[in-house]
This record gives structure tokens, C-alpha cells and sequence, in this order.
């Protein structure tokens, strides 16, 4: 067993707590993971806010990167001293959607995640002896945390963990939503509605397919500009996101539109844009309950729409080719954190999310 300073939620819409918690014991497939850096996402903000339902008190934070510091006794393809980043996507391989080889759908995962128990189904870190839950299996935002071995994936040590966490939710739903999903062809017109962490990361997966025209959407003029530093060939506000593709494509409409915005007019929006025969992928989210509205006409006409949660990712085999990206120059993740702050900082951390100021706030362990 071991201790944790943790931020811990124990009511939703109050201010998390810095709290010691008791970590562990390992179950034999388990790795005990030490946190060196962990991100803020709006997954976690919809927890605190209660739109995503969590049992509490738990300790979120699904972003994360850090350093193996125990195995438990099945666990031999890692050693201590590792550098890993987490995945939230932890699979049996073996129920009917991991043999579909849609892992994002394994029934085990889906049955634990949303009640915020390991996969297993059992607690690993409590605080006074009363079970404390972790979001998405992870629980990042804590000095250490216990995962499945399957979801600490490892990555080279040159990669550096405030920006190695970044891959492990935003950058791979992005850049997997178009070189994962999509799979664009090489000179492909792609458009991408929305310009925080996971559409800017959508754009460089453009980049990385060899799309031809690359069009940032987003009503923010810094949120474009950055769109543009990091691969964008246009940048506009949504109420000229329309035009401007027919312009590009004789009047058709882009080849892929990737919605990362999770509004309900960005939705609409995605599928005015795309042209005849042209696929969608949308990676935003409303309340699970609100109803979207769409002119029929915007459907129609052979258009392809997929709804992706972590942008068809295979953390074993994506987070090191990300890594490798980042370390070759070819994909940009210093440009997506806007501050690195410390634990005790992180309420303030996520009214800065709320209120559109970071793109994403990282949280370092020293
Ligand atoms: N599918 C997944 O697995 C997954 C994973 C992470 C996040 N998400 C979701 O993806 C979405 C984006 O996440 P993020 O962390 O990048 O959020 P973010 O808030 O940082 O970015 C959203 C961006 O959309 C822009 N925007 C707002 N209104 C717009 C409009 N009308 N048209 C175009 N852009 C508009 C904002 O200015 C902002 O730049 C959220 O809905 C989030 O919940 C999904
Ligand atoms: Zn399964
Ligand atoms: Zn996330």
C-alpha cells in the first residue's frame, strides 16, 4: 500500500480537495503508476459540473503521463523507471465488440468506466477507509495511481511528460478522428469545426493524411491563429465556414468535415459543409438528452456520418507512433499548453477551461 496527494471530488460543483489518499494494494495485472504530469479536459469539467454522472468522492483526470513505479505479479512487459502515457480505454479482448475490433465499445470497460471502479469491478485507492473512485480508470490528478498495465502504454524516454500527457486523450482523439476514421485521400479538402486540444489535434491529423486545404472553424480569432501556426491553410468563423469550402471544391463542399466543437449548431453545421458523398466525424458531445435538430436536405446525398469517441484509437499501437511524431517535429504539442500549473491549483485551472482562456492547463508533479 502506498500514499497519494490526490485532488479529490467529493461533491459535484464544489471545489476539488487536496487530499492524502491510501493507493493500492496491486491486483496481479496492475502497475502502480507515479504521476509526473496530468492535463485538464472538458470530460473532467462535465464531472464536476455533474452533466457526466461519477460516483463519488473520486479523483479525476484522464490525461496523464508518468513513470511505472510497481508491478503487480502477472505484469512482465514493463519494468519500473518506464515512461508511460495512460489510456482510458482498458478492453478484455475477448466480449463481442472487442472481437469487432471496437475495443472503445468492450463491454467490461463500458460496465466499470461510468461507475468509476477499476476494471475489474473493485476500489483501489480509499481515504479513511472509505472507497475513492477514479474517472475513466485513470485518476491523473494524483501523485500516483493504479491502472490496468494495458492502459499505461509506454512511450521513449526523450518524450516529455507535461506534453506526453496530452496525447493520452485530446491528441489521440483528434488526430485518430482523421488518420484513424477518416482516412482521408493524399490533396483531400478537410474541415475542422472547433479549435481547442482535440480539433487543433484533428488538424495535424490532416496534416500527417496529407490533406490538400486544411479550414479551421471556430468564432475565437485566437483560437484560428493558432489553427494556423499549427498546419491550418485557412481559418474562419463558422458563419463563413460554408462558402468558403464550396469556393475551395467548385461548388461541392469539403471531403471530410471533423466537428470538435460539441455544440448543437456545429453538428448542423458539419453536415452543410461536407460535400455530396463526403464523410463527417463528429467528436463533440452535448447533454446526453438534449436533441439535435437537422434540415433533411443537409442529410442526404451519400454523406457518411460517424460518431467516434478516442478517434478509433489503439493506444498500444498510436501513442508511441504520437510520441515519435512529436519527437521528429512533425506533430506540434508545445503550442497546446497554455500554462503548467501545480495540484493545488487546479480549481482555478478548470474555471480558466470553462471560461475558454487555455486550450489545456497541465498539471506537473515534481
Ligand atoms: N470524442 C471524444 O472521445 C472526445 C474526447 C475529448 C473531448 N471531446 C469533446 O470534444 C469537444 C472539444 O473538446 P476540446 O477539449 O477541444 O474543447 P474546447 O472547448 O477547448 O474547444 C472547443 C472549441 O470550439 C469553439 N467553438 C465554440 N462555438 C463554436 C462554433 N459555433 N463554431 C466553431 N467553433 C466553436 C470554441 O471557441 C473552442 O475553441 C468537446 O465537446 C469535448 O467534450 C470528445
Ligand atoms: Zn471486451
Ligand atoms: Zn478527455
Amino acid at each position: 500500500m502506498w500514499t497519494s496527494r490526490a485532488a479529490i471530488l467529493r461533491q459535484t460543483g464544489a471545489p476539488m480537495t487536496i487530499e492524502t489518499l491510501e493507493v493500492g494494494p496491486l491486483a496481479p495485472g496492475d502497475v502502480l503508476v507515479r504521476v509526473r504530469a496530468a492535463s485538464l479536459c472538458h470530460t473532467d469539467l462535465e464531472a464536476i459540473e455533474g452533466a457526466l454522472a461519477v460516483n463519488l468522492p473520486a479523483v479525476l483526470g484522464h490525461e496523464a503521463a508518468g513513470e511505472i513505479a510497481a508491478l503487480g505479479q502477472d505484469v512482465s512487459d514493463l519494468a519500473k523507471g518506464d515512461r508511460v502515457v495512460l489510456s482510458w480505454n482498458p478492453h478484455c479482448g475477448a466480449c463481442f465488440y472487442c472481437e469487432k475490433a471496437q475495443p472503445i465499445l468492450c463491454r467490461t470497460f463500458l460496465a466499470n468506466g461510468p461507475r468509476g471502479y477499476h476494471f475489474d469491478g473493485k476500489p483501489r485507492l480509499s481515504c479513511d477507509a472509505v472507497p475513492v473512485h477514479q474517472l475513466m480508470y485513470l485518476g491523473g490528478f494524483s501523485e500516483y495511481c493504479v491502472v490496468p498495465a494495458q492502459s499505461a502504454i509506454r512511450v521513449p524516454d526523450a518524450m516529455p511528460f507535461d506534453r506526453a500527457a496530452l496525447i493520452g486523450c485530446g491528441v489521440m482523439t483528434g488526430v485518430g478522428a482523421v488518420t484513424r476514421i477518416a482516412k482521408p485521400g493524399w490533396g483531400d479538402t478537410a474541415m475542422v469545426i472547433g479549435c481547442g486540444a482535440v480539433g487543433l489535434s484533428a488538424i495535424q491529423g490532416a496534416v500527417l493524411a496529407g490533406c490538400g486545404e486544411i479550414i479551421a472553424v471556430d468564432p475565437n480569432p485566437a483560437r484560428r491563429q493558432l489553427a494556423q501556426a499549427i498546419g491550418a491553410t485557412r481559418a474562419v468563423g463558422p458563419e463563413e465556414a460554408v462558402d468558403l469550402a464550396r469556393s475551395l471544391t467548385e461548388g461541392r463542399g469539403a471531403d471530410l468535415v471533423v466537428e470538435a466543437a460539441g455544440r448543437p449548431e456545429t453538428f448542423r453545421l458539419s453536415v452543410e459543409a461536407v460535400r455530396p458523398g463526403g464523410q463527417i466525424v463528429w467528436l463533440g458531445k452535448v447533454a446526453v438528452n438534449e436533441e439535435v435538430a437537422f434540415r433533411w436536405g443537409s442529410l442526404m446525398q451519400e454523406k457518411r456520418i460517424v460518431r467516434s469517441s478516442y478517434g478509433g484509437a489503439n493506444p498500444a499501437r498510436d501513442f508511441p507512433m504520437l510520441a515519435r511524431a512529436y519527437l521528429d517535429g512533425k506533430l506540434k504539442l508545445d503550442e497546446m499548453i497554455s500554462a503548467r500549473i501545480r495540484l493545488e491549483d487546479i480549481n482555478e485551472g478548470f474555471a480558466a477551461l470553462k471560461r475558454g482562456e487555455t486550450v489545456r492547463s497541465v498539471v506537473t508533479f515534481p
